[in-house]
């Protein structure tokens, strides 16, 4: 049980990676971890989509960084910096051994006729998605490899669904980057406690109203107390 709860806090976002190649074995073994997450209604709306070859990969992120070049133009970006910025994007994209775009499907979940809870039905799509993209990230910690999340497909879907071949009913929702490390990044600062979790009712901008409520003081002490 440690060794779960040692994985989860030790998993870290790798960005650089060897430029050794990821073993199809071992690829297959984490996308099939991935499956394993929990979904609603058990919908499995994953859908990965591997390119390790580079032509495949130059495609996905040059797509992207066109709709970015645009978006960063419209913020006022000078041009120097929005292909610097770009530059980096793509860089980072193709020196990865692997790239996994996890999309979603809606063809298993429920449909409704009105916009509300269809998009609550959307919602839980979306976080059973992240759920198996969490598992992945796992997996891939598990078998010694490092991976990062990127958002960068949710801002330019109809993109990546052109440079992939994707259909208008699966929507590419993350990129995730796979490889050997080639870094030991620091654990970035995680939120206190007592920031994040409100006991029986839900304080104004943080826990402490809730451990009031609970009879517990904030700080160090509150740690003694188990959920
Ligand atoms: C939904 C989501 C989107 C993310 N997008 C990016 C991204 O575009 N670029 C990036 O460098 N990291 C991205 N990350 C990684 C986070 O920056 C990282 O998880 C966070 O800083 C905590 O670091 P850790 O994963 O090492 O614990 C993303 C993570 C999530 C969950």
């Amino acid at each position: 049980m440690s060794q779960i709860i040692d994985a989860l806090k030790q998993r870290r976002s790798i960005r650089k990676y060897q430029p050794r190649s990821v073993p199809k074995e071992t690829l297959r073994q984490i996308l099939e971890t991935a499956s394993y997450a929990p979904s609603a209604h058990n919908a499995q709306p994953w859908r990965f989509i591997v390119l390790t070859e580079a032509e495949d990969k130059t495609v996905l992120a040059d797509a992207m960084a066109q709709v970015w070049l645009v978006e960063l133009e419209k913020d006022g970006s000078p041009k120097k910096m929005r292909w610097a910025t770009v530059n980096r994007s793509i860089d980072r994209f193709t020196s990865a051994p692997v790239l996994l775009l996890a999309c979603m499907s809606m063809e298993n979940m429920d449909v409704y006729s009105d916009e509300k809870r269809q998009r609550a039905e959307h919602d839980l799509a979306v976080q059973s998605l992240a759920a198996a993209t969490q598992n992945l990230l796992l997996a891939a910690h598990a078998n010694g490899l490092g991976a990062c999340w990127y958002c960068a497909p949710i801002f330019c879907q109809d993109a990546v669904r052109q440079a992939l071949g994707i259909p208008d009913n699966v929507e590419p929702q993350a990129l995730l980057t796979l490889g050997y490390p080639a870094e030991t990044p620091k654990t970035p600062k995680r939120l206190a406690f007592e920031n994040f979790v409100f006991y029986g009712k839900m304080g104004l901008g943080s826990g402490s109203l809730s451990c009031k409520k609970m009879g517990l003081r904030s700080g160090s002490g509150y740690f003694l107390f188990s959920l």
